[in-house]
């Protein structure tokens, strides 16, 4: 299976979005990663649909709509409304989960389940008939640039056993301190999608920041 490479606009410039749109496409993204906060789950506030909806006019990649935002379940009509291809939301800020991803295919999208660091990945073992993607958090959600954490790649291992074991066909994605130096390591732990928010736009050439990417997930493939 190859590996998606998931840029996040977390860490563009907003004054460029659609031009760094355009370099991260070019260069071979397969996803746009758009992290939505409330200031209420995560102690930081970004964006909405307004930007989601914008996202999609500027790119014809498929749109990961992270939401990071308290009763997730109450605001997917939104997400769906402007365009999220890809949509996840956290275990911990929802109710209903099973309804809530049931909701999100049947609007046609690929519904995700988000885990925080301290979250188990048993949290998500009977809805895994219902989610398309667990999305691995390496960092505590809230913030860029944040460094990796360790544990994460015993429990991307662990995710990946407990999706094979109950016969899912679920995707993992890993998001958090991913960058081209252990991309490698996180994909043979059985990560396939990759969220890159610093190590994609905090560089002076993001295209080569995604192909380094790229490249570093696709050799861990070729072994
Ligand atoms: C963090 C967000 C991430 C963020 C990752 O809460 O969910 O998507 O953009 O940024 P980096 O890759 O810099 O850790
Ligand atoms: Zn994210």
């Amino acid at each position: 299976m190859m590996v998606k490479i998931a840029p996040s606009i977390l860490s563009a410039d907003f004054g460029r979005l659609a031009e760094q749109l355009g370099v991260v496409e070019e260069a071979g993204a397969d996803l746009i990663h758009i992290d939505v906060m409330d200031g209420h789950f995560v102690p930081n506030l970004t964006f909405g649909p307004l930007v989601v909806r914008k996202c999609r006019e500027l790119t014809s990649l498929p749109l990961d709509v992270h939401l990071m935002i308290a009763n997730a379940e109450e605001h997917l009509e939104g997400y769906l409304d402007a365009g999220a291809n890809y949509l996840c939301l956290h275990v911990e800020a929802v109710r209903h989960l099973q309804r809530a991803l049931a909701r999100i295919r049947e609007a046609g999208a690929r519904a995700g389940v988000a885990l925080n660091p301290s979250t188990p990945p048993a949290a998500i073992e009977w809805v895994l008939s219902d989610l398309d993607f667990v999305l691995v958090m390496s960092v505590n959600p809230g913030f860029e640039a944040q460094p990796f954490i360790p544990a994460s790649l015993d429990k991307i291992s662990a995710t990946r056993e407990l999706i094979e074991r109950r016969g899912a066909a679920a995707a993992i994605e890993v998001d958090g301190g991913v960058d081209a130096d252990n991309a490698a390591e996180l994909v043979r732990a059985g990560a396939t999608m990759l969220v890159a928010g610093s190590a994609v736009f905090n560089t002076p050439d993001p295209a080569a920041a995604v192909r380094r990417l790229r490249e570093a997930a696709d050799g861990a493939l070729r072994v």
